[in-house]
């Protein structure tokens, strides 16, 4: 197995002379531009690999809306994303259009101010504070198999049932039990900004410009703020709950003792529920279609269940005797990265691997390519959980696997995730078990939107049935 670190980005055959003659990256040629945008919108992850193999690891894409800097190569990508962040900041349309719903929340904001609101909620996320919420997401997951009409042989939209359970957990946590009260108009409001934001990738100006969409974005995007607005004055005045709103509003600067204003913290906890819900149940999806595809490791984890769990429902302290199951997960994030592609602009020239990166180009990075490049990874295209055990996976290079992303920047809710994904997995697949139709033809869909994180979705509807375990 090939998962070295190799000491240099061997992105150009010739990075010397590019460095001379302060190249871009090579790539197709600027008369493809239209035909190169279709392809990358209809056979997206084909595409880019297809770049790869015939650039290299460092590509200019000429796009109608500019040229973009594709990078794949994992030393690429630790430049981009740690050694030199400083000059990689968020940007770009996209960006215009999401700070419409998140406002000035981690994932949109940048400089002095990301560094300090950044600071502020770290320590709300951390991994101890995390593990309060554990039994939130058994139970939820207990919860979920309880409401759902399981045990029948009427398929389900997996996606759609994944999506609710985890934009409930999110919510739960961020709100306590008040989430209860305001479900409906939280879902519902969530729904139509997420088909919005969709839709807004297709009709440039969509959003950005006074159309009826934008005045519905406004809507949903008001009742929203009102939700939170509400729940934020009612904590103001006395908390007795435990959750994350309580502990962002606690949160302190170390030096001048300062929180965050009302309309701060809301930004942040709209951010949170936007990146927090469709990443985790996406990865869930995955990994159900994965086992279902794979009979032979789903067996081997029903036996590591039995034996850490013995049939009953499970905690935050098993979570590291259940070895496979975390192994499973990682191998589903690396073949289906949920946050499949996440972009930069630079702030001022650079130089990758011996080529020119201009002042402004839009840099983006891609874990779903990368974490299947073929010099890091043996037989990239197969499910092969036990490539995270320690001893294989010691020595990888850092950015040969980066579904949180890396750097300062890193997902500031891994550790949510992980635990939530390893406690849901771990409560329903000892009870149940999930079945593709025979006709199912799942194929990944990469969502080019602007979402808080573009997302690997399966394309269409997931149906799935759902058997009782030995039933
Ligand atoms: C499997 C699930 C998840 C995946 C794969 C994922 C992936 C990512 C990635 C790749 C980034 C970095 C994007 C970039 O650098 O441009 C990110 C950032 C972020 N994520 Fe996650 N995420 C997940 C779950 C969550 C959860 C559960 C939360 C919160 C409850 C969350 C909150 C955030 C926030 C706030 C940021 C922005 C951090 C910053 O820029 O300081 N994510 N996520």
């Amino acid at each position: 197995m090939s998962d070295s670190t190799p000491t240099s980005l061997p992105v150009t055959p010739r990075p010397e002379r590019a460095r001379r003659h302060r190249q871009l990256p090579p790539g197709p040629s600027w008369h493809t531009a239209a035909w190169n945008t279709v392809k990358f919108a209809r056979q997206t992850l084909s595409f880019l690999q297809e770049l790869r193999e015939r650039y290299g690891d460092l590509v200019t894409r000429p796009s109608v809306l500019g040229p973009w800097t594709l990078v794949f190569h994992p030393d690429g990508v630790r430049h981009v994303v740690q050694e030199n962040h400083f000059n990689y900041r968020k940007g770009g349309i996209s960006h215009q259009v999401l700070r419409l719903t998140l406002g000035n929340g981690l994932l949109t904001n940048n400089g002095e101010s990301w560094l300090h609101q950044r600071r502020l909620i770290q320590p709300v996320f951390h991994r101890q504070r995390i593990a309060a919420f554990g039994r939130l997401m058994t139970e939820s997951a207990l919860a979920w198999t309880e409401e759902t009409n399981i045990d029948t042989q009427q398929p389900l939209d997996l996606f759609q049932e994944m999506s609710g359970l985890t934009l409930s957990i999110v919510c739960q946590a961020l709100f306590g039990t008040d989430m209860l009260v305001h479900k409906e108009r939280v879902f519902q409001a969530t729904s139509t900004i997420n088909h919005l934001e969709a839709q807004a990738f297709y009709v440039p100006g969509l959003l950005s410009l006074p159309t009826p969409q934008r005045y519905r974005l406004y809507e949903a995007r008001n009742t929203l703020y009102t939700v939170v607005d509400e729940l934020i004055a009612k904590r103001r005045q006395a908390s007795t709950e435990n959750d994350l709103l309580t502990m962002l509003l606690q949160a302190r600067d170390e030096e001048t003792g300062e929180g965050m204003t009302d309309e701060q913290v809301r930004d942040e906890v709209v951010t949170l529920m936007a990146a927090g819900q469709e990443t985790t149940s996406n990865a869930l999806c995955w990994t159900l279609v994965l086992l279902a595809q794979h009979p032979d490791i789903e067996a081997r984890l029903q036996q590591e269940y039995q034996q850490v769990l013995g049939g009953r429902a499970p905690q935050i302290e098993d979570l590291p005797q259940l070895k496979l199951s975390r192994m499973v997960l990682e191998e589903s994030m690396r073949l289906y990265p949920p946050a499949w592609a996440f972009a930069r602009s630079a702030i001022d020239e650079d130089e990758i691997g011996g080529y020119l990166i201009p002042k402004g180009a839009y840099v983006l990075v891609f874990p779903a390519t990368t974490h299947r490049h073929p010099d890091f990874w043996e037989r990239p295209d197969v499910f092969d959980p036990e490539r995270f055990e320690p001893s294989r996976a010691a020595g990888r290079h850092r950015f040969a696997y980066f579904p949180f992303g890396g750097g300062p920047r890193v997902c500031i809710g891994n550790q949510f995730a992980l635990t939530e994904a390893q406690l849901i997995l771990a409560t329903i697949l000892p009870r149940y078990q999930f079945r593709l139709l025979p006709e199912a033809n799942v194929v990944p869909e990469p969502l080019i939107t602007l979402r808080p994180l573009i997302t690997l979705r399966p394309r269409g509807k997931l149906l799935m049935t759902i058997h009782r375990q030995g039933g």
